[in-house]
């Protein structure tokens, strides 16, 4: 795993973009792994921006989404499809048929979850997968002890994800308790994980995901295991990182980021 803190969220959300971005140039027909949230907000706007005035190319890529409430129809605007559609895919060139999310309104589940993962399978795998952190260490909707192992699946909200997501929703009562998640073995098979976390409510959980021992109770710390792993963060959430100087100590030597320093 690599730590690069930012000193402040634009250039945070920058480098993350940069990263994409070369990934996209490097190899047009890309699988992205994307994920949602109040974070990706201003990614998404950063690649809608490189798109309309630089000419960034989404035409040939494929992506799938890490996650969607169970029982929202695409057309809900508290769906992951639409958060998907008004953020990102309408304002880039991207091929809709070959944007995915799990189907919410499926009525076979654990179907769904299997053909998921088929598709995943068959698009060659994941090349590159964005991962935010819910405050309780969760990537995707793998909430407290989620198997270090899991596959697409279905899962039970936890309370603390329903009070954190809930205001989103017109009415917060309308908020489903479940949702289709990748698993956190899903996520772990893609080729490179970029986890992008800003602002000092995620200091803590950013810390434990990091430095902390891996525990199923926090299924961000599943990607200690992963071997190409880079976690963005800005100064604020980073801000309770104990091992700060190594960090930046590898990021000023490696040549990776030499454009970047
Ligand atoms: C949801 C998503 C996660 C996301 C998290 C953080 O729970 N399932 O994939 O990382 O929210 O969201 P925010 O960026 O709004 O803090």
């Amino acid at each position: 795993m690599e730590i690069v803190i930012r000193e402040s969220h634009q250039s945070a959300v920058n480098l993350t973009a940069d990263i994409i971005a070369n990934a996209l140039r490097k190899r047009p027909d890309v699988v992205l792994g994307l994920a949602t949230g109040r974070t990706m907000e201003a990614l998404y706007a950063e690649l809608a921006r490189r798109h309309r005035e630089e000419g960034l190319d989404f035409s040939k890529a494929t992506t799938f989404n890490l996650d969607e409430y169970i029982g929202l129809p695409p057309e809900d605007p508290n769906s992951y499809r639409y958060y998907m559609k008004t953020h990102l895919f309408d304002r880039v060139n991207i091929n809709p048929d070959r944007t995915h999310l799990p189907d919410g309104m499926a009525k076979n589940i654990e179907a769904e979850c299997a053909l998921y993962e088929q598709r995943i399978k068959s698009a060659g795998g994941i090349d590159l997968q964005l991962l935010g952190i819910g405050r309780s260490g969760h990537i995707g909707f793998n909430e407290p002890l989620s198997a270090l192992f899991s596959r697409t699946r279905p899962k039970a909200l936890a309370p603390w994800t329903i009070q954190q997501n809930a205001p989103l929703f017109p009415d917060p009562s309308l908020m489903p308790r479940r949702a289709i998640t990748m698993g956190v073995g899903t996520i772990l098979e893609a080729g490179r994980c970029l986890m992008l976390a800003t602002g000092d409510e995620k200091a803590e959980v950013v810390a434990k995901s990091a430095e902390g021992p891996m525990t199923a109770m926090l299924s961000a710390t599943a990607l200690q295991l992963h071997p190409q792993c880079t976690v963005i963060v800005d100064e604020e959430a980073g801000a309770r990182l104990t091992n700060r100087e190594y960090y930046d100590w590898v990021f000023e030597n490696e040549p990776e980021w030499e454009p970047y320093r």
